[in-house]
């Protein structure tokens, strides 16, 4: 597994508060986790939050609940569904990337260290700035694009044969696990689309009922929107959804190729 930066403006120097688990509580965990707060003129550091497991839920997120309204209710992430679903907890858990709510705290070190998604600028805590991202995946028109008429009063039919291609893309929940474990977009994340706006382009250039299949590869046909991936493989490896960008980005690259042949 590849070592994962810690996000762009992170500079640890310091420790910062231990939130010591209620008396008497007998197992506990300890999680270490990323604090940082730029409109309060706060640098980066790890608080130390001791968690009595027998009082707490089995996952990532429901330690987090339990730090944010018990200890310090200042603490700082995004969730929702609760359910792997929405894609809002995404972080990075003792060095790998995943969902706070789908990671078991058992499958955790024994001091769990938590950090914002790798190589993005951090909003406050663990809430990296996704407004780049989401601007990314809005450029690839992530709609159904025709130019032909619906049949009257019909929707636009697809064949079970040609849904089925659409499995293994349909899935994704823009968790942005997969973009910000890739080398190729912490360097070059300004251009190259990444894997997971990639993955989303290519749901499109799939559908049997998209019309607009020549101008999305004219529009992905870039040295740095789609060629800055070299094959690396760690945005399958992050998945929490265990989907392959990768798969999918070399499906963008063969369309490429054969209509140039
Ligand atoms: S396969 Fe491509 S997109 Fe995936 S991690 Fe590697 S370089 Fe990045
Ligand atoms: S492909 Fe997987 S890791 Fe990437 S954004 Fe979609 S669900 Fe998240
Ligand atoms: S809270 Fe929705 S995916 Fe974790």
């Amino acid at each position: 597994m590849a070592e994962f930066r810690l996000p762009k403006n992170s500079r640890i120097k310091n420790t910062g508060k231990v939130h010591k688990a209620a008396t008497g509580a007998t197992n506990i965990k300890r999680f270490k986790v990323y604090r940082y707060d730029p409109d309060a003129g706060q640098n980066p550091h790890y608080d130390t939050f001791e968690i009595d497991l027998d009082t707490c839920g089995p996952m990532v997120l429901d330690a987090l609940i339990k730090m944010k309204s018990e200890q310090d209710s200042s603490l700082t992430f995004r969730r929702s569904c609760r359910e792997g679903i929405c894609g809002s907890c995404s972080m990075n858990m003792d060095g790998k990337n995943g969902l706070a709510c789908t990671t078991a705290i058992e499958d955790c070190k024994s001091e769990v260290t938590i950090t914002p998604l790798p190589h993005m600028e951090v909003i406050k805590d663990l809430v990296p700035d996704f407004t780049h991202f989401y601007a990314q995946y809005s450029s690839i028109k992530p709609w159904l694009q025709t130019v032909t008429p619906a049949p009257a009063g019909k929707e636009r039919l697809q064949s079970p044969a040609d849904r089925e291609k659409l499995d293994g893309l349909y899935e994704c929940i823009l968790c942005a696990c997969c973009s910000t474990s890739c080398p190729s977009y912490w360097w070059n994340s300004d251009k190259f689309l990444g894997p997971a706006i990639l993955l989303q382009a290519y749901r499109w250039l799939a559908d049997s009922r998209d019309e607009m299949t020549g101008e999305r590869l004219d529009d992905l046909e870039d040295p740095f929107r789609l060629y800055r991936c070299h094959t690396i493989m760690n945005c399958a490896n992050a998945c929490p959804k265990g989907l392959n960008p990768a798969k999918a980005i070399a499906e963008i690259k063969k369309m490429e190729a054969e209509r140039i042949v």
